[in-house]
């Protein structure tokens, strides 16, 4: 990808009233990354030597979200030309050739696009506009052509004419333009409109009387889709999903049924990975080679290295690191924890802020009572160890290399390597007591029954 002299301005002021959220609108989500950051994972191949996202007050969620990018706060939403303004103060002295701006809602635009904005506008125009055919043009800005197809204004729709609302090229708001001359012209943006905003849009208008070229680039309608409801975004989420899904069968992913797979922006899978129905990846999954995910399985910030298998029903949360061969079966749990080679966790625990040796066997039941509602504290268990079914193993302690430890159990201090530990109590037996028990009980019964 090309590299450009060129600097971005991602507009992310709007709290984005139709989400009806707390969140500012550019924090939702879409594959497990707020939308801002697909913006500027869109922007990044292309390397910006400038990059400021433009935000409300109170937004400092976004700010940390896109971190290290620097944010400017536009304190009054006044319009479009208005954040432009707001990022002056950051960008002052860095906006020589070209200028980008972009809506921070638009996470579908691709680096290709934004690489042909900048092209176009270091191809001669002061201002380039990226537009798109819409099948319904309403509420969107109209794109005025003059006759030798230059662009001549942009008419918001409810300042349009009948005959401009006709016009079915778009502004998508990605706009191109000449640096040098961006603050001149966001300065002389009026207010006097149906909205009573500082529109970027009067740019153009404002570029083409003083004789300077504006141009449009045109791009399609899906993947200029801003995001300004619930709705949308469950759309969008669906449209990001099914390109994940067909990006994983693409690189040889087996899936019995894509549909029910749920990815993240950055799932990463192996070759020869078999995945069954109803696995959620949140973000930071890693899986090696060969490996098996059974059903309804949900993984999180995870490794699972070659050869592994997990599930049916287990949860990866973040922090676990699951070795070759290792196996996580169903109702396990596990966090901060690292499971070594072909260790074996296959139902029922909760493995949590501990190191689980090679070849250990971990029995059915098995919890690492990692918090004592103050602090967390480690488990180490060794290589070759095999933990009983339903044995506590309160923490801080160790189990070591080869050690069992008795079903039941419930541990409170180290255990020594190969060392057999339990912590029952004796097995009291009463010979013929369940028989004679019946019968006073029977006998009990019928009294109570007669006396009635
Ligand atoms: C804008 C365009 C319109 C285009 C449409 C495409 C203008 C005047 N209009 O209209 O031509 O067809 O997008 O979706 O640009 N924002 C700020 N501060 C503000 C106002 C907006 O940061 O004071 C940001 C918002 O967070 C959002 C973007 O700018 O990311 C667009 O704002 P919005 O009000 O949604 O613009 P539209 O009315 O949709």
């Amino acid at each position: 990808m090309t590299t450009s002299h060129f600097t971005a301005i991602v507009l992310a002021a709007g709290m984005g009233t139709r989400m009806k959220s707390s969140l500012p609108k550019v924090m939702n989500q879409i594959g497990g990354m707020p939308m801002v950051g697909h913006v500027l994972k869109a922007l990044d191949p292309l390397h910006p030597k400038h990059c400021c996202v433009v935000v409300g007050p109170d937004m400092e969620t976004v700010t940390a979200a896109v971190a290290p990018h620097p944010t400017a706060v536009q304190h009054e939403r006044l319009g479009t030309a208005d954040a432009v303004k707001a990022a002056r103060p950051v960008l002052a002295g860095h906006c020589d050739g070209t200028v980008l701006v972009i809506f921070g809602d638009s996470p579908f635009l691709s680096t290709g696009t934004l690489a042909d904005m900048i092209q176009a506008r270091e191809n001669g125009a002061s201002v380039v506009v990226l537009g798109f055919r819409a099948a319904d043009p309403t509420g969107y800005g109209r794109l005025v052509l003059g006759e030798d197809n230059s662009l001549e204004a942009i008419v918001e729709h409810r300042d349009a004419t009948d005959t401009q609302r006709k016009i079915d090229l778009c502004n998508s708001g990605v706009m191109a333009i000449e640096g040098d001359r961006l603050f001149d012209l966001v300065d002389a943006v009026q207010n006097n409109n149906a909205k009573g905003e500082y529109y970027l849009t009067d740019i153009v208008t404002i570029a083409h009387a003083s004789g300077h070229t504006c141009a449009v680039i045109e791009a399609d309608e899906a993947e200029l889709m801003g995001i300004d409801s619930k709705a949308d975004l469950a759309i969008a989420e669906r449209r990001f999903q099914g390109a994940a899904r067909q990006a994983a069968l693409d690189a040889g992913v087996t899936m019995h049924d894509p549909d029910a797979v749920w990815f993240s922006h950055d799932t990463q899978i192996g070759v020869d990975v078999e995945i069954e129905p109803h696995v959620v990846f949140r973000p930071g999954v890693c899986i090696g080679n060969d490996v098996t995910i059974k059903a309804f399985c949900h993984l999180e910030g995870a490794t699972v290295a070659d050869g592994a298998v997990i599930g049916p029903f287990a949860r990866l949360r973040p922090g676990a690191q699951i070795g070759d061969k290792a196996r996580v079966g169903n109702f396990v749990e596990v966090k901060n924890a690292i499971l070594a080679e072909g260790a074996k966790a296959n139902h029922l625990s909760y493995i949590g802020d501990a190191h689980v040796g090679a070849s250990a066997n971990i029995g059915a039941g098995t919890i690492t009572c990692n918090y004592d509602g103050y602090l967390k504290s480690r488990t180490e268990i060794g290589a070759g160890a095999f933990i009983g079914s339903n044995t506590a193993l309160v923490a801080p302690v160790s189990i070591g290399d080869g050690a069992i430890v008795g079903a039941g159990s419930t541990i409170t201090s180290d255990v020594k390597k190969d060392s057999i530990a339990t912590t029952r109590g004796d097995l009291v037996e009463k010979q013929g007591a369940a028989t004679r028990f019946r019968h006073k009980r029977k006998r009990l019964k019928a009294e109570k029954s007669k006396s009635r």
